[in-house]
C-alpha cells in the first residue's frame, strides 16, 4: 500500500513567482522567506516522495464565480499553468497520477465527499508556486494530484468539514495499492486580506497559535466558523482551511520538522511548516 511520508503547508503569494524568476532569493526583502526552505529541501531529500497531493484554492483560472465547486479534484495526465495577469512567467506542466486521482475519486465519493472530477484542469499560482518553492530544481519524476477547495465564493466549506475531508483523503491514500511515497501539501494563508477596509490585515498571534495547534491538536481549528476565521485572519486568510485539510490526511500524530513565519510578503503573513507522519 502507498505510504504518506508527511505534509508541507506553505503560502502561495504570486509575487514569489517574480522573485524566483528574477533570482531574488538573497535579496534582503526575500531572504527571511527563502531561508525557510533549505531544511525542508533536506527533509524531502530524505523522505523522497513520488507523488504530491496538493490541496489549494483556485483564484479564477480554472473555476470562476459562475461555476464554483466546494471540492474538486484533477484526473489529468498533465497539469498546465496559464497567465493569470500577475506578471509571473508560466511554468512547464506538472505530471499527473491518474491512478491515484481515480482511486481518490472512488473512495472519497464512497465516503460521502461528492467532489467535482476534472478531466481538464488548469492549475494557478496556488498550485505551481509551492511546487517551485519545494522543488526549486524541478523533480521531473514527481507526480501530482490537485485538490481544490472553494475559499473564494461564500459559502465556504467549514473547518470541521475540511478536517474530515482531509482525514478521508489520508485514509484513501493509505488504501491505494501502490508502493508510492506520498506527500500532502496545503497552500495559501496565513493571515491576509487583500481588499476592503481591512486590506493589509495580519494577525500574528492567531497565526502562531494556528501553527502550533496544527501539529498538536488540529481539531482546535474546528471551534471556529468561516466568519470567525475571516475576522481572525482576513478575507483571504481563510485559505488556511487548505492547511487544515492537508493536516487531516496525516493522521492523529505528527512530528514537526521545520517551521518558518515571516511578515510580510506582499500583503501576507508568510508561513511554512513541514510535518512527518509517525
Ligand atoms: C496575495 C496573496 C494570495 O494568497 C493570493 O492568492 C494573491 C495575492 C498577496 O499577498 O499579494
Ligand atoms: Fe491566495
Amino acid at each position: 500500500m502507498a505510504k504518506i511520508v508527511g505534509g508541507i503547508s506553505v503560502t502561495h503569494v504570486p509575487y514569489i513567482g517574480r522573485a524566483i524568476a528574477n533570482n531574488l532569493q538573497q535579496d534582503p526583502y526575500w531572504k527571511p522567506f527563502f531561508d525557510g526552505f533549505p531544511p525542508v529541501h533536506a527533509w524531502l531529500d530524505k523522505v523522497k516522495p513520488d507523488v504530491a497531493v496538493v490541496v489549494y484554492n483556485d483564484h479564477g483560472l480554472n473555476f470562476f464565480l459562475d461555476k464554483m465547486p466546494t471540492f474538486a479534484i484533477g484526473a489529468v495526465e498533465e497539469y498546465h499553468n496559464a497567465d493569470e495577469g500577475w506578471g509571473i512567467p508560466t511554468v512547464a506542466p506538472f505530471k499527473g497520477d491518474l491512478d491515484l486521482s481515480w482511486h481518490l475519486i472512488d473512495n472519497l465519493i464512497e465516503d460521502g465527499f461528492d467532489l467535482v472530477t476534472c478531466q481538464e484542469m488548469l492549475v494557478d499560482h496556488a498550485f505551481t508556486l509551492p511546487l517551485e518553492l519545494l522543488w526549486p530544481k524541478r523533480n521531473a519524476g514527481l507526480r501530482t494530484v490537485p485538490i481544490c477547495q472553494n475559499t473564494v465564493q461564500f459559502p465556504l466549506p467549514t473547518p470541521k468539514r475540511c478536517l474530515a475531508f482531509g482525514r478521508a483523503i489520508g485514509k484513501a491514500i493509505e488504501s491505494w495499492d501502490s508502493d508510492a511515497r506520498v506527500v500532502v501539501l496545503g497552500t495559501g494563508g496565513l493571515s491576509h486580506q487583500l481588499d476592503g477596509e481591512r486590506a493589509g490585515f495580519i494577525n500574528k498571534k492567531f497565526d502562531l497559535e494556528f501553527l502550533d495547534k496544527l501539529v498538536s491538536d488540529p481539531d482546535w481549528v474546528t471551534q471556529y466558523s468561516i466568519p470567525d476565521l475571516v475576522e481572525l485572519t482576513g478575507t483571504q486568510g481563510v485559505e488556511l482551511i487548505n492547511w487544515l485539510t492537508a493536516r487531516g490526511a496525516l493522521g492523529d500524530t505528527v512530528k514537526a520538522i521545520h517551521t518558518n513565519y515571516h511578515i510580510p510578503i506582499s500583503n501576507t503573513a508568510a508561513g511554512l511548516i513541514a510535518m512527518e507522519t509517525v
